[in-house]
């Protein structure tokens, strides 16, 4: 198999047309917040590219079931239910609800990815280790797109990248052959990985969180494997594996 890594929208844009099987990165904090969602009990998540646009999919669905979810330039959009903070999808929230899906970079990755019909499955450093073996364990490529930043390159996305191409190959060591982004982006997390919470802290979107006052959220996106759930998109929505 195939491992392939988009640095950014741009990117992706190129590779897609190649791109049966797509996992969407976004570290801070799309998909920390929707791999807590599922964690904490969400029945499932659909993602949407605008405010309006997830206004109009809540109007087809029983308000009691739905929470609006998501963020515009990190700060909660006006009138939605939760921001894009991990810790407000605790299970007392989000159990047992559908949330409707915006953010700034993620969200748009995610309904790109199934417009194309390809198979989409939503990875971070939360999932890491479960979302990397089902990847390994379908033996299909695999093409690892990295949400970024304003259409621009993402260290933490890039470096959570790196950590999955290492995990499917110590998988399957004979079988993976990573493309020359994948092997970068292998070797940018070597050098991050005794300090990912510090990595994030001190990226780009990382800074900005913090200056929105958002520096709690960066450990809650960073910590390996909290979960253990690889949210998929099937029948119109991403739901738990
Ligand atoms: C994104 O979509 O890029 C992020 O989720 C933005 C954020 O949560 O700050």
């Amino acid at each position: 198999m195939k491992l392939d890594v988009a640095f950014t929208p741009d990117a992706f844009g190129k590779k897609i047309e190649n791109a049966a099987n797509v996992a969407v990165i976004d570290v801070l904090r799309a998909s920390s917040s929707i791999i807590t969602a599922f964690g904490h009990g969400a029945t499932s998540v659909i993602p949407a590219v605008s405010k309006d646009e997830a206004l109009a999919i809540g109007r087809t669905r029983d308000r009691n079931k739905i929470l609006f979810c998501g963020e515009k330039n990190g700060l909660r959009i006006p009138g939605f239910d939760l921001g894009n903070s991990p810790g407000e999808y605790t299970r007392e929230v989000v159990g047992g609800k559908i949330l409707i899906f915006v953010s700034t970079n993620g969200s748009k990755m995610m309904v790109k990815a199934v417009r194309g019909k390809r198979s989409l499955l939503i990875a971070g450093f939360l999932n890491l280790s479960a979302a990397s073996a089902r990847i390994a364990r379908s033996g299909k490529d695999c093409l690892l797109v990295c949400s970024g930043r304003e259409g621009l390159y993402s260290l933490e996305d890039t470096v959570c990248a790196g950590m999955m191409a290492m995990e499917i190959s110590r998988i399957f060591p004979e079988a993976v052959a990573l493309s020359d982004e994948a092997l970068s982006a292998l070797v940018l997390y070597r050098h991050f990985a005794d300090d990912l919470a510090g990595m994030a802290g001190n990226s780009l979107h990382g800074r900005y969180l913090s200056g929105l006052g958002l520096k709690k959220d960066i450990p809650l996106c960073v910590t390996p494997n909290r979960f253990d759930i690889v949210p998929l998109f099937k029948k119109g929505a991403l739901r738990p594996d």
